[in-house]
């Protein structure tokens, strides 16, 4: 039996890398790795804990007993933390602050490694994040890399936080994602950085459909 195709998808967070990732696999009745949201529940759970996130070794003890589970939704697949739906809670800001700052610690990413390549599945996956196609899936069939300026993608992310019924400020969310883009692309492991072999594509000025097109396209021409 050949092995499952795996697209990747990285990017910064806010780049649209999310919705994108869910309509590609849609069209391709692929399986879907969402690996922030893998990263978010370690979070909640490090900060259900109360461990103190400056402390590598105590965040990964916390994750020794970590009981996840996605469930398919009717939109997206619905994220579980002890067999509680915490689908609002990981998305907060806090969460995901707190997630890129015990991304920077290299047991945390060992720890989470082999749980995120355990998604890949027939007939294949798309996988987004960070370091999908550097370190998770580094023979990924076709990469992308999501580029798009902080600014559209603080007004993205505002958006996206208000239609979920979240309370969100632009200027706010811009500092953040500044922050966090630093944090993400400046620590040793697995920084933010496109695969040698990825497709970079800025979808700045474009919507998601035209984003859509452009990455179906260059699917159909490597696979075609
Ligand atoms: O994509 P996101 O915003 O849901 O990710 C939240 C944080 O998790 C992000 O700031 C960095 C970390 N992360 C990571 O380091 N590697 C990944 N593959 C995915 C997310």
């Amino acid at each position: 039996m050949s092995e499952p195709y795996v697209i990747t998808i990285d990017g910064a967070s806010g780049s649209g890398k999310g919705s994108l990732a869910l309509r590609i696999a849609r069209h391709l009745g692929f399986h879907l790795l969402d690996s922030g949201a893998i990263y978010r529940l370690a979070a909640l759970q490090a900060l259900r804990q109360k461990v103190d996130l400056n402390n590598e070794v105590a965040v990964v003890e916390v994750l020794q007993d970590f009981d996840i589970h996605f469930e398919e939704g009717e939109e997206l697949s619905i994220p579980y933390l002890d067999d509680e739906d915490v689908s609002s809670q990981i998305r907060l800001e806090s969460t995901g602050d707190a997630a890129s700052i015990i991304a920077q610690y290299p047991a945390v990413r060992a720890r989470l490694l082999e749980r995120q390549q355990q998604c890949l599945r027939a007939p294949g996956l798309v996988a987004d994040g960070r370091d999908m196609g550097t370190v998770v899936f580094p023979n990924a069939h076709i990469k992308f890399f999501l580029y798009a300026s902080p600014e559209i993608r603080a007004q993205r992310r505002h958006k996206q936080l208000i239609s979920m019924g979240i309370s969100a400020n632009i200027a706010q969310l811009q500092a953040e994602i500044s922050d966090r883009d630093e944090r993400d692309r400046n620590r040793s492991e697995s920084p933010l950085l496109p695969a040698p072999d990825a497709l970079v594509v800025d979808s700045s000025l474009l919507d998601l459909d035209q984003v859509t097109q452009l990455m179906i396209s260059h699917i159909d021409e490597v696979t075609t």
